[in-house]
């Protein structure tokens, strides 16, 4: 997402919980990197404060709110405050994020949060995850309405099987193991390989553009048509 976007011109600021991989991404890319914890409204009120300083500006032109992190669990294994910590995690986070950026965004400014695939169909083992990342098409539709008449455009992308750390952990976390779950996983995806991370920045970068200024409150799948049934 990073490379994709500094390619293309944008001036970017990160905000990871990370530090080591936060800097060492800035400073591959000569960008800024703020430590960040997207479950604390005040971190990303600091965040959002710091990237504008950085930069000597006073507007956004592009928000994503990317963060997310699945737990492979079921709700039968799931803990109250399991629950509670996913959804604070993967849907609470996007509102703290959105919300003291609204009012430094330009006018026809981008907002993009990430979803999943799973937010829109159901996945064993995952409930916590998916309810939050079905939250998040919910709010965009709602903020896309209360955007629009400032010409901001709020979309959620929606990826599937991205060949990130992420799908690794969850792989490792299934009962079948990790070789079997990709298998199994790759098998069910029509063009017949995982997602690669350029392919969902591409998707943001598309929303980000003035060409996609009509497109506000929609889910842009980016699932290698793993939702178009069998
Ligand atoms: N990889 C997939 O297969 C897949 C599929 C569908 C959706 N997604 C979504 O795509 C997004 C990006 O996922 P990814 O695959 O790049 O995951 P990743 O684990 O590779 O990256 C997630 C990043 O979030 C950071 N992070 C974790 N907790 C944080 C916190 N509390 N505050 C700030 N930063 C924190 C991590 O340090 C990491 O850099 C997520 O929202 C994820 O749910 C991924």
């Amino acid at each position: 997402m990073v490379q994709t976007f500094v390619d293309n011109g944008y001036a970017v600021v990160i905000g990871d919980f990370n530090d080591d991989l936060g800097f060492a991404t800035a400073k591959k890319f000569g960008i800024s990197h703020f430590k960040t914890d997207v479950r604390c409204p005040e971190s990303c009120e600091e965040l959002i404060a710091k990237a504008l300083a950085t930069h000597s500006v006073e507007t956004i032109n592009v928000l994503i709110a990317n963060v997310g992190k699945n737990e492979g669990m079921s709700t039968a294994e799931t803990r109250v405050h399991e629950w509670v910590n996913s959804i604070q995690l993967n849907l609470n986070s996007i509102f703290y994020t959105c919300k003291p950026a609204l009012s430094k965004m330009i006018e026809n400014g981008r907002i993009i949060l990430t979803s999943s695939l799973v937010g829109i169909v159901g996945q064993p083992n995952n409930s916590a995850y998916a309810a939050a990342k079905g939250g998040i098409i919910s709010y965009a539709k709602s903020l896309a309405l209360e955007m629009a008449s400032r010409g901001i455009t709020v979309n959620a992308i929606c990826p599937h099987a991205v060949d990130t750390p992420l799908l690794y952990e969850w792989a490792d976390a299934q009962p079948e193991g990790r070789a079997v779950t990709l298998e199994r996983l790759r098998a069910s995806i029509p063009i017949g390989r995982f997602i690669q991370p350029q392919e969902v920045a591409a998707a943001a970068l598309f929303l980000a553009s003035p060409l996609a200024g009509a497109i506000t409150g929609t889910t842009l799948l980016i699932d290698g048509g793993a939702s178009c049934g069998c």
